[in-house]
């Protein structure tokens, strides 16, 4: 199994350009089957769970032609499959996706419940009951939910927990629907509304996308288009924090500050000196840390509060800080993995229930760590970056799902990091 060699202890300095946002891509390309036509998508990050993706709607009969560059063309016209099936769904969470699109589309689908994963359990129960709101029939059988409706019909959902994944779901199966949806307790987060502008330019109408109230008129028919996904906020913040752990000074270029305020407010709060710029056709962040960051309190909420995606690599950050941090993990019950590896590190954590208790130590050293799923990776590799001696992060597979050109990026910023194996 590949492994990252790290020797750490080296601050990051330069500029690193971010690459088009995973979650925003995953949403997007099932989407096109709404068209009906053929669609162009652009600055698709080149990561495994893209390519995964791609074969499974290959899979399913659409022509698919990714490029090198990011660039997508999508003919799903000729889809004949309309059964995601567990292979497809335990190699890709977020085929769930094709539920609402197919939904939507054909008026029928099937899709193996995913399972849960090392942050939780991760049921989508809300999925259903929008699907169900919709006018669709849906029973589970032998772990395969089967949806039909012989006409989607508009209508008003409350979600019981803000859901991104939910609340997209729904966006896409009501885009078809007779009448008009309002999913109220929406989720924000900026790929959401990518998805949303992505299904307007289909010819979709949809409006509030970014507010806690969504409205959707149905159209009967929507068309093909070429749509550029937004950069990724996970992958610019996790940035931030490696700049900020490894007391650097890094540029970070070709993102939308907005969707960094939460990131932003906490690293300053912690003594981090971040601005933000444009250089006249992009915006960037500049994150300069010289000394020894103070500790601070992080809860993570959904959009616009601190992002749960970020919380593993902030621990790994606090982990070296001056006092006590606190923070409280509000969305998923279980995703604080990354921390037996981090106190192999030197690191003093203690968790109880969603609340890890961090008491800053002066450094970490290098270890032999093994990632439990993408963002816990990514903290393990910000934690090695700034620890003392080496360390080899395991599982690397794992970041390969989310993380464009991970080490050449990090490598292009000074950092000692060699992949072993493939
Ligand atoms: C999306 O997951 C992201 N994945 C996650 O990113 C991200 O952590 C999460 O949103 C929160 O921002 C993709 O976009 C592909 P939720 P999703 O529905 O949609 C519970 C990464 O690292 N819930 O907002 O699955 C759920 O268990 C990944 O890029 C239900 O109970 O998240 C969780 O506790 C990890 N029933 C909470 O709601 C449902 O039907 C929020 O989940 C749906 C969700």
């Amino acid at each position: 199994m590949a492994y990252y060699e790290i020797n750490g202890g080296r601050p990051l300095e330069g500029q690193v350009t971010i690459s088009g946002a995973k979650n925003a891509a995953l949403a997007i390309i099932p989407a096109t089957i709404l068209a009906g036509e053929p669609c162009v998508i652009e600055n698709l990050p080149m990561i495994e769970d893209v390519h995964v993706l791609a074969e499974i709607l290959r899979l399913m009969g659409a022509s698919v032609d990714l490029n090198d560059n990011g660039c997508m063309r999508i003919d799903p016209t000729t889809i004949t499959e309309f059964e995601v099936t567990f292979d497809m769904v335990s190699q890709l969470r977020a085929s769930y996706y094709l539920l609402g699109a197919m939904l939507g589309r054909y008026g029928h689908a099937a899709l193996a419940l995913p399972g849960g994963c090392s942050i939780g359990p991760r049921p989508i129960d809300f999925h259903i009951k929008g699907m169900r709101a919709l006018g669709a029939e849906v029973v589970t059988r032998n772990g395969i939910v089967y949806a039909d409706a012989k006409a989607l019909r508009g209508a008003d959902i409350y979600l019981d927990m803000v859901s991104v994944g939910a609340t997209i779901n729904i966006m896409l199966a009501a885009c078809r629907a007779d009448g008009t949806t309002v999913i109220a307790n929406a989720a924000k987060e900026p790929h959401v509304v990518d998805v949303a502008n992505f299904l307007n330019m289909m010819g979709a109408s949809i409006k509030g996308a970014g507010t806690d109230v969504i409205r959707i008129r149905g159209r009967k028919q929507l068309h093909g288009c070429s749509y550029a996904i937004i950069p990724d906020q996970i992958e610019a913040g996790t940035f931030m924090i490696a700049a900020a752990a490894t007391r650097g000074s890094v540029v970070i270029n070709n993102i939308i500050p907005t969707h960094l305020e939460a990131i932003s407010a906490k690293l300053m709060e912690s003594g981090v000196r971040v601005t933000e710029g444009d250089d006249g056709s992009d915006f960037f962040m500049h994150v300069d840390a010289s000394c020894r960051p103070r500790a601070i309190n992080i809860k993570t909420l959904p959009y616009p509060g601190f992002p749960t995606d970020l919380q593993q690599p902030m621990t790994a950050f606090l982990a070296t800080a001056q006092g006590n941090s606190f923070i409280v993990e509000n969305i998923f019950e279980d995703r604080y993995n990354h921390v037996p590896e981090l106190v192999r590190m030197g690191a003093k954590i203690t968790v109880t229930g969603r609340t890890a208790m961090i008491e800053g130590v002066e450094k970490l050293y290098g270890a032999t760590i093994t990632a439990t799923d993408l963002r816990a990776g990514a903290a393990l590799i910000v934690a090695a970056l700034a620890a003392e001696g080496e360390s080899k992060v395991r599982n690397i597979h794992y970041i390969d799902r989310g993380y464009e050109h991970l080490e050449q990026k990090m490598r292009a910023l000074g950092a000692d990091i060699v992949r072993i194996g493939r």
